[in-house]
């Protein structure tokens, strides 16, 4: 064999087989950066305002910042946002070289908003923004951020912020020198000029150039967000117990650990400190490696910084972080809120929400590593159909390519691919493919000769075409942040070049961190080179977020801009949600991954990423039956579900297993089919208002110490809450109902109402899930059972009535096309219904109208008012009409029985 295909193969081998090696990976202590940072002394610091030196406008405030120890100037800048939002901005007034700044993350120019000038003197000046005020106080350089009357957020309080300003190297006889005469202040750390990781040297040639600055938030219990790590939602101390930072760097950490604060696939710098009375934000736009050490006073051990902070009252409460990035700029941005809700949204305003997808991608997707062939697929779909599972995607892993050769297919499995996808539509369904970024080195390859010819390639450390190991053996990769690049590769999904591909195929962008085998920490070496000279150190958490923007522009040019695009992601960055859905990567199937699911997702989801789920039944190892019963009952309550599996795995498609557990599996897919109404308008309203599709408790109950740590339970929107069974041989399992006595949880199956009071522990059996809609909430289903979403379309609903004390409900249905771009121009309804003195209504909320035949089969009244003899419909086109009414189950609920009215036509039904 030769010597290369033994590598490749061995490679391959250990990159599919082996357990996480956490020495493959460094610790902040092996990064020379975060090393040299986390160690600051803020007695070796001194950054001092020049308030003499001052520029205000409208709408910000520039201030020269010196550094006094190097005699650096820097120029930092106050700017006001619209919606409670402030931006600090930081870079170097004459840099030696430009510092990154990253694009494509926000959702274009941010809004500003009034600044004004309410105090001035030699040591401070004082802004005001709307209801809010920051404090900039000159020496030592600190910004004191509050909403309204209250102190939420100082940034170096504790007198950590660092820029390393760009230099010449000192002279050292290396070799490497470059003699100036702006020579280091600073002690010199090993790793400032060149680095070593096992086999892995980084040239560093423009030294260091970190940033770090803190951030004390006042009173807060807990930090949330930082996505993506295996971790609890509710972020941990990190300063004590020889724990390392937070790590935010788009690595392919194979079987990650849980618990951990290691990188994995996805980096989104944004933080949420969380009081009782309130909720800050702080986001950093940057792109490169970056740590975040999180102290929260209530893990003890924690010295309090505060006393100093707030003028000698000592707080009980406060989180503090530590910021560390190895370069880059300062580009922050602080959400006042002053609520959780707010603050997120003002987040997700800034970054942009995903913009609704299409209906089947909320159904049930089916993968595996592999689909082995045309025949394959076809059985799988057909058994799906025979066993009555719906099924609205199948899905083909890397061996549908001509070997590993992306945008083809191998000619003797995937022979006839048209053929293979007209059969899947025939009966309703669509097929995603994997377009991976790694482009095989092969002559002949038409993508790897255009792109050598073009030039489309990043460059190694020389600028020679970088070479790395991936699927295919030898890859280079190509440069996304070159626009002629983006403008090719989206190109490459157009039907005429992805031949054999048709309008129902979409897209899964995986190993986007980039990932290679060879590389340092299995990713791009540090040192390479893309567009515009920048080093990958630079750009490195963004290289995904770009892949994807081609992928979905490439989409959206296939269908002429009429057909939203479908695209999966692994590596993902702060906007990510613009473009793309997100998983959380290879877990395994163990139970204690199916619970860290639920955290993973609501982590993302409160970073602007709704749309996230895991591998059904876990990627690594063999789920036993229990384990996968599980996880299809908790991945119906994830916005996006799909069974995934190593190729090394047993097959596991539903059907084959015994009837009881297909029983289960099919409740599940429909209880999510069911609900499709709710997710795609929960989507809708995501686009419009930025809030997330799913949400932890604390979101809605912000002031109840009781959920802040809770994770093992979400929202729904805010009508649905589920507690998935995450545990073996559960027989009951401790359920928080929260929101006070006057909040009612009704469970779906049998409307037993349960108070807001707290834990119960409700007993399950394996056909069991804790699910409950919340009294007051009004939730439209899709019941019949079909073996697609798409052929749902003109079905009618069950409209679910969940009365609250007052008897009284509201709720919300979005209808439109299902694919289309049409909704922008109004073509869609979005619907209101409201209960209240035993009249149900609808009403259209907005002036857009959208012809649909669904109409309205039966209305199901939870806690229903007593002795009702019948209702009366009024509605525009049906007139009045008397319908029938039946109590069920012990008096628990109402059935109004066919009100056969539109969905389109404004309703009442009265109860008499
Ligand atoms: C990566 C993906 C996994 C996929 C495999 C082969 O490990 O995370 O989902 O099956 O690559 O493409």
């Amino acid at each position: 064999m030769d010597t290369s295909i033994r590598l490749l193969l061995v490679l391959c081998l250990l990159h599919a087989a082996r357990a996480v090696d956490q020495s493959n990976f460094k610790t902040c202590d092996q990064s020379s950066f975060c090393r040299r940072l986390r160690a600051t002394k803020p007695e070796e610091r001194s950054y001092e305002l020049n308030l003499s030196n001052l520029q205000i406008s409208d709408n910000a405030v520039e201030i020269e910042l010196l550094n006094k120890i190097d005699d650096v100037s820097l120029k930092f800048v106050l700017t006001a946002l619209a919606d409670n939002t402030f931006r600090v901005f930081v870079d170097e007034i004459k840099p030696l070289y430009p510092r990154y700044q990253v694009e494509g993350s926000l959702n274009g120019e941010p809004q500003v908003a009034r600044l004004e000038l309410l105090d001035r003197n030699n040591e401070e000046i004082v802004v005001k923004s709307g209801e809010n005020k920051v404090i900039i106080k000159a020496a030592p350089f600190k910004i004191e951020f509050y909403s309204g009357a209250k102190l939420s957020a100082v940034l170096n309080g504790r007198g950590l912020f660092t820029f390393e300003h760009l230099r010449n190297k000192k002279p050292s006889g290396d070799g490497e020198t470059d003699l100036g005469d702006q020579a280091p202040q600073e002690s010199e750390d090993p790793g400032m000029w060149s680095e070593n990781f096992k086999s892995h040297h980084d040239r560093k040639p423009r030294g260091p150039e970190a940033i770090g600055f803190d951030f004390t938030f006042p009173e807060a219990h807990r930090a949330y967000g930082l996505p993506e790590h295996a971790d609890r939602m509710a972020l941990r101390t990190t300063t004590s117990g020889g724990s390392n930072p937070y790590r935010l760097y788009n690595l392919d950490v194979f079987e990650y650990e849980l618990d951990v604060t290691m990188a994995i696939y996805g980096a989104v710098p944004v933080l949420y400190a969380h009081s009782p009375s309130h909720t800050v934000g702080v986001f950093w736009n940057n792109a490169a490696e970056m740590w975040v050490d999180i102290t929260n006073s209530k893990d003890g051990n924690v010295v309090s910084s505060l006393v100093s902070l707030v003028s000698g009252q000592k707080q009980e409460m406060h989180v503090d972080a530590h910021f560390m990035s190895e370069s880059g700029v300062v580009d922050l941005f602080v959400f006042l809120g002053p609520t959780m809700q707010k603050a997120v949204q003002q987040y997700t305003k800034l970054t942009g929400s995903a913009p609704i997808p299409q209906y089947f991608s909320l159904a049930y997707h089916q993968s595996r590593w592999n689909y082995n062939d045309e025949d394959d697929v076809r059985t799988v779909v057909e058994k799906f159909d025979e066993h009555n599972f719906p099924l609205d995607v199948m899905w083909l892993d890397i061996e549908y390519t001509d070997g590993k050769k992306y945008f083809t297919w191998d000619p003797i499995k995937f022979k006839h691919p048209e053929t293979m996808q007209l059969n899947l539509t025939a009966t309703g369904r669509k097929l995603v493919v994997i377009i991976d970024p790694h482009i095989k080195r092969e002559g002949g390859y038409f993508l790897h000769e255009e792109s050598l010819s073009n030039d489309y390639y990043v460059k190694n450390k020389d600028k020679n075409v970088y070479e790395g190991w991936c699927w295919p053996g030898s890859s280079s990769y190509l440069d996304f942040f070159d626009p002629k690049v983006r403008e090719y590769y989206s190109g490459l999904y157009a039907l005429d070049k992805f031949v054999g591909t048709t309008k129902d195929v979409y897209i899964w962008n995986d190993m986007n961190e980039p990932s290679v085998f060879n590389g340092p920490e299995v990713t791009m070496p540090k040192d390479c080179l893309h567009y515009g000279d920048w080093e990958h150190r630079h750009v490195h958490n963004v290289y995904g977020l770009y892949h994807t923007v081609g992928t979905f522009e490439g989409l959206l040019k296939r269908s002429g801009n009429k057909l939203r695009p479908f695209v999966l992601t692994r590596a993902h960055f702060a906007g990510s949600q613009r473009y793309t859905a997100v998983w959380t990567g290879d877990n395994a199937a163990e139970w204690s991954h199916l619970a860290y699911s639920i955290p993973m997702c609501l982590s993302e989801a409160l970073g602007g990423i709704s749309f996230c789920g895991a591998d059904v039944g876990g990627f690594f190892k063999n789920p036993d039956e229990e384990l996968l019963q599980r996880w299809y009952q908790t991945g119906a309550w994830l916005p996006f579900y799909r069974a995934h599996a190593h190729i090394d795995t047993k097959r596991r498609e539903p059907y084959l297993y015994n009837s009881d557990v297909q029983n289960r599996i099919r409740n599940a897919l429909r209880q999510r089919y069911a609900h499709l109404p709710v997710w795609y308008t929960l989507f809708h309203e995501h686009e419009e208002t930025g809030e997330p599709v799913i949400r932890p408790l604390v979101y809605h109950y912000p002031s109840d110490l009781n959920v802040f740590d809770i994770d093992n339970q979400l929202l729904v929107g805010s009508s649905i809450m589920v507690r998935p069974v995450t545990e073996s041989r559960a027989s009951s399992v401790s359920v928080y109902f929260p929101g006070g006595p006057n909040e009612i949880w009704y469970d779906v199956e049998d409307f037993k109402p349960f108070r807001g009071t707290g834990s119960i522990n409700i007993p399950v059996s394996m056909d069991k899930v804790p699910v409950y809609y919340r009294g007051g909430s009004i939730i439209p289903r899709k019941d019949r059972p079909r073996r697609a979403s798409t052929l749902t379309h003109d079905d009618p609903f069950t409209l679910y009535v969940a009365l609250d004390d007052n008897k009284s409900a509201k709720g919300t249905l979005y209808i439109d096309d299902n694919e289309s771009y049409d909704y922008k121009n109004n073509l869609y309804i979005y619907i209101k219904f409201t209960y209240k003195d035993g009249v149900l209504s609808s009403s259209l909320i907005d002036d857009a109208r959208f012809s649909t035949s669904a109409w309205i089969e039966r209305v199901v009244i939870i806690n229903p008012p007593s002795g009702i003899k019948h209702a009366t419909l009024k509605s525009k086109k049906l007139g009045t009409t008397k319908l029938q009414t039946t109590y069920d189950g012990e008096n628990r609920s109402l059935t109004i029985r066919k009100p056969g009215v539109s969905v389109m036509d404004p309703f009442t039904i009265t109860l008499q």
